[in-house]
């Protein structure tokens, strides 16, 4: 299948892929719809996808990761495109390179489109003022997730059908959690009602203002919550000590046997990932009934491959002029 023949459904019309704060609800589902469709031409693993032949994806990743980046690069080559791996760590950047000169000299080996995460919010939407190459977000600081919002909200429509009129509790570090936020827009924008818990030191009252209700006790809501996504303590951002002990806080917010047994029925348990067995989820949990963590990975791949074509497919057309 060539980029000409994708069977986009909906309106996209972006050239990066920043975050899901500046996507409409039509865009989000244009995303899931596309994942749908490559999940179907793909199944059975005998259709040939060449969505992105001749197209060069680069990862640049300054921060540490599994997940994200395996998938992109995966994503990529599943649709015929050639990948670049950049590692920060071993770069030029330790000789005193700037991160915008270093992703330009990337760019001038024919990168089309780059994947970026970053530390310091806001360093992919950097790099796509100075880059001609379409940018996508992966991971900048505490701000945005959009790719893992994405395949979060995508994991539950694929389980429930629907997101509207749905109760999503993401639990855990509010404050410095960037997929919180890519959630929260995403759910929002969609109809669900979105409920934030963890420590109120971890949960900063502003975040009201993104259209969502704080709790604080995991206990009270439980019996209210469709799915619950559990996000890690972001023990790498924090300065300073947000809760007295990890056994205090897996006593309060993790996810075990016995708050499962109180839950929904049909409860889902998401996690992002990286999960820490026994601090947001106990091992019973992550490995349950109710866990919907290896599908995330999974559909993650497809949330990918559908970003990085309609990024493609935006690309291919402002190159011939067409709006
Ligand atoms: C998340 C991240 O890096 O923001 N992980 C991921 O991309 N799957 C969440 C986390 O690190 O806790």
């Amino acid at each position: 299948m060539q980029l000409s023949e994708l069977p986009v459904c909906g309106p996209w019309g972006e050239k990066h892929l920043l975050g899901l704060e500046r996507l409409t609800a039509s865009q989000l589902n244009t995303v899931f719809d596309l994942a749908d469709q490559l999940k179907d031409l793909t199944c059975d693993g005998t259709e040939r996808l060449s969505l992105l032949k001749g197209i060069v994806v680069a990862n640049l990743f300054f921060e540490n990761s599994t997940r994200t980046r395996t998938s992109f690069s995966l994503a990529a080559r599943r649709l015929g495109a050639d990948t670049v791996d950049f590692s920060a760590s071993t770069s030029s950047l330790s000789k005193g390179e700037t991160f915008i000169d270093t992703a330009l000299t990337i760019e001038a080996m024919g990168v089309d489109m780059v994947v970026c995460r970053h530390r310091t919010p806001g360093a992919p939407h950097l790099l796509s003022r100075h880059l001609k190459a379409g940018v996508l977000n992966a991971g900048d600081g505490t701000h945005e997730h959009p790719t893992q919002g994405l395949l979060d909200i995508y994991t539950i429509r694929r389980h429930r059908g629907r997101i509207a009129g749905l109760t999503v509790a993401l639990v855990g570090d509010i404050r410095h959690s960037r997929v919180a936020r890519s959630n929260i827009h995403g759910l929002v924008k969609l109809g669900a009602r979105v409920i934030v818990c963890g420590p109120s030191t971890l949960v900063p009252q502003e975040i009201r203002q993104l259209g969502v209700e704080v709790a604080w006790s995991l206990d009270d809501i439980l019996p209210e919550v469709d799915c619950v996504n559990l996000l890690r303590v972001q023990f790498e951002r924090q300065r300073g000590a947000f809760f007295p002990s990890i056994t205090e806080y897996a006593n309060l917010f993790g996810m075990n046997g016995d708050r499962i047994r109180r839950a929904r029925k049909d409860l889902l348990v998401l996690a992002p990932g990286p999960i820490n067995r026994g601090v947001e989820l106990t091992p019973e949990v992550a490995d349950g009934p109710h866990s919907v963590i290896l599908d995330q990975v999974s559909n993650g791949l497809l949330i990918r491959m559908a970003c990085l074509s309609l990024l493609a497919k935006e690309r291919r057309a402002g190159q011939r002029g067409v709006a």
